[in-house]
């Protein structure tokens, strides 16, 4: 279970995302193995398919910093249930989380549901081999 305040960075990240088409916020918070903090919101566009998704923003953000290695991802959405991250950010998860990362998703009401890269997407592409 990702720490708390993990959780409730996640849930402030959200309040930055800019949604004018979905209104659909989504934060996320993302802990480097060293304990370095990066933050994501989902970033729209007037031309839809450039949105980028709040974890992603995150994830990129982090690696374009320097960092690959993680340990914690947190992600809010205003769902009845925990957040369900699309496949494109599954996907990007796949290329930088060890088994080890704990996704934590988070809904409206801050319930949580903690799960690995494998139980988000099994059988993934992972190299060109
Ligand atoms: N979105 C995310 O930020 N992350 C996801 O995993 C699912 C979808 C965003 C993209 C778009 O801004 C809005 O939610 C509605 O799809």
């Amino acid at each position: 279970m990702a720490d708390t305040s993990l959780v409730n960075l996640a849930i402030e990240a959200s309040k930055n995302a800019y949604v004018p088409y979905s209104h659909f916020p989504i934060g996320a918070a993302l802990k480097t193995k060293d304990g370095h903090i990066f933050l994501g919101c989902n970033i729209e566009n007037a031309s839809f398919g450039l949105t980028n998704c709040g974890e992603r923003t995150a994830i990129f953000k982090a690696v374009s910093e320097g960092y690959r290695e993680f340990s914690e991802l947190a992600i809010y959405g205003k769902t009845e249930k925990p957040v369900s991250p699309c496949g494109a950010c599954r996907q990007v998860m796949s290329e930088f989380f060890e088994s080890s990362v704990e996704v934590t998703l988070i809904s409206k009401n801050g319930e949580t549901v903690v799960m690995t890269v494998e139980e988000l997407l099994p059988y993934s592409f992972t190299d060109l081999k």
